[in-house]
């Protein structure tokens, strides 16, 4: 009988344990982080290259931090997803999926975007409702979908109970006292040291290394005939490039310089209105994307509705709709009809080709943004 009890028992607590597992993080995964912390100063180079020198407030170990942070899942409610869940490095820290799953299965209302060069990008998002990543960084942690810790003060005291924390607090600020401040802040510099500008292009116009025939035609028709470059312009093929426009914002009467932002006409009625959340004038304007690495971040667009390049060439040569705030680039003077732009095959196939310059290598393989979890 005796001998039965503890059988059961020990059954018993077996069960409690494999529960446990279950349902809760019982193992502590500590990260696995180099003995000489890696040598965060900026990398610049290439069509950054104008930044030589300056220097962007990052120390190795607040970036270091900062790196910790981004892929440690018990910033979120459940411990189930981190930054680096929906922002993967492999393919230039963007999401395969057209929408991500965040807490719970739940999806996220837009695609992913990239992460690299954004230190000083003052529209972030696709509705451009951040402006600057110190503000952005505790966002997603916060976001009911994405990570779900509404309350800063349970997140402050999971990342208190968390081992290897206390020394990476006091490396990075001094002291092992963990405040939301000081996570944002640390957070900010591991995403504004996230900069990559060694691709093909870069060689091209910092070194003035040739390209292939084919991505130089490509080029030649994104700054020409396809009139890529009305909007995707500057070192990160995000700008206009201080292109003035009468009638900006669209419909809304006012004079002024373009922002990085467009109605490239997806729709006619957009779902997402984008901006529009701000301002009639603006409903189906979205952020102007980078185009860095764009070979490797598929799916395409706020909501991820292209699936390749060729998709998206598609859709400026023959598809754009004549939605409310068409951008006056993509609509014909005349007869203000959306434009085509008449690409053969041979020319789209060219911009692909051009498009695939733009990916720096080195920076999906560059350990200082790896994952320090092996999990
Ligand atoms: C569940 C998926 C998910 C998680 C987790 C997540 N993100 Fe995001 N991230 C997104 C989506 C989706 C967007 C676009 C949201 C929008 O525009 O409305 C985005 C946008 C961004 C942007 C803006 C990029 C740009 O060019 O405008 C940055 C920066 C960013 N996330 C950083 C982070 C950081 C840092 C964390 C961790 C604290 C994080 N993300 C966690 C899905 C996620
Ligand atoms: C009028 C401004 C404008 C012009 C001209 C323009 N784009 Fe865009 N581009 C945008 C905007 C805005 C988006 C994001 C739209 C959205 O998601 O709703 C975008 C998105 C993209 C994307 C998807 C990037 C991503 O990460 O999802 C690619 C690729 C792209 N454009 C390439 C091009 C090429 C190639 C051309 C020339 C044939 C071009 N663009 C012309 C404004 C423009």
């Amino acid at each position: 009988m005796k001998q039965l009890l503890t059988l059961l028992s020990l059954c018993l607590l077996f069960a409690v344990i494999s529960c446990q597992k279950d349902n809760f993080q019982t193992k502590i995964v500590y990260p696995d982080l180099p003995e000489v912390s890696y040598d965060y100063s900026p990398k610049w180079g290439g069509m950054h290259n104008h930044m030589e020198g300056q220097d962007l407030g990052i120390t190795d170990a607040g970036a270091t931090l900062g790196r910790v942070l981004f892929y440690d899942r018990i910033l979120s409610i459940d411990n189930t997803v981190s930054c680096g869940s929906c922002h993967s490095q492999s393919i230039g820290f963007a999401d395969e999926a057209k929408l991500s799953t965040g807490i719970d299965h739940q999806l996220t209302d837009r695609n992913a975007p990239p992460i690299s060069n954004l230190y000083d990008d003052d529209l972030l998002f696709w509705d451009g409702r951040s402006t600057s990543i110190d503000d952005l960084v505790l966002e997603p942690v916060r976001n009911h979908k994405e990570m779900g810790m509404e309350n800063m003060e349970f997140l402050v005291a999971k990342i208190e109970a968390a081992p290897y924390y206390g020394d990476l607090f006091t490396k990075a600020f001094g002291s092992p006292e963990v405040t939301s401040d000081k996570i944002a802040n640390a957070m900010t510099q591991f995403v504004k040291s996230m900069i990559g500008c060694d691709s093909e292009m870069d060689r091209h116009q910092a070194l003035g290394q040739t390209l292939s025939p084919l991505a130089q035609q490509g080029m030649d028709l994104f700054f020409g005939k396809g009139a890529c470059y009305n909007c995707h312009s500057g070192p990160d093929f995000n700008d206009r490039g201080g292109f003035f426009d009468p009638f900006f914002p669209p419909n809304g009467g006012g004079f002024g310089w373009a922002q990085d932002i467009a109605d490239i006409g997806l729709d006619v009625e957009y779902e997402d209105v984008g901006m529009g959340v701000f301002d009639e004038a603006l409903v189906g304007v979205f952020k102007i994307p980078s185009l860095r690495n764009v070979a490797l971040t598929a799916p395409y667009m706020h909501d991820g509705r292209f699936a390749t390049l060729e998709d998206v060439l598609d859709h400026y040569n023959t598809g754009i709709q004549k939605s409310p705030n068409l951008d006056d680039v993509l609509k014909s003077w005349d007869t203000g009809d959306a434009i085509t732009l008449g690409l053969t095959d041979n020319e789209k196939s060219a911009i692909v080709a051009f498009l695939h310059t733009l990916t720096d290598d080195n920076y999906m393989l560059d350990e200082r943004f790896s994952d320090p979890f092996s999990r």
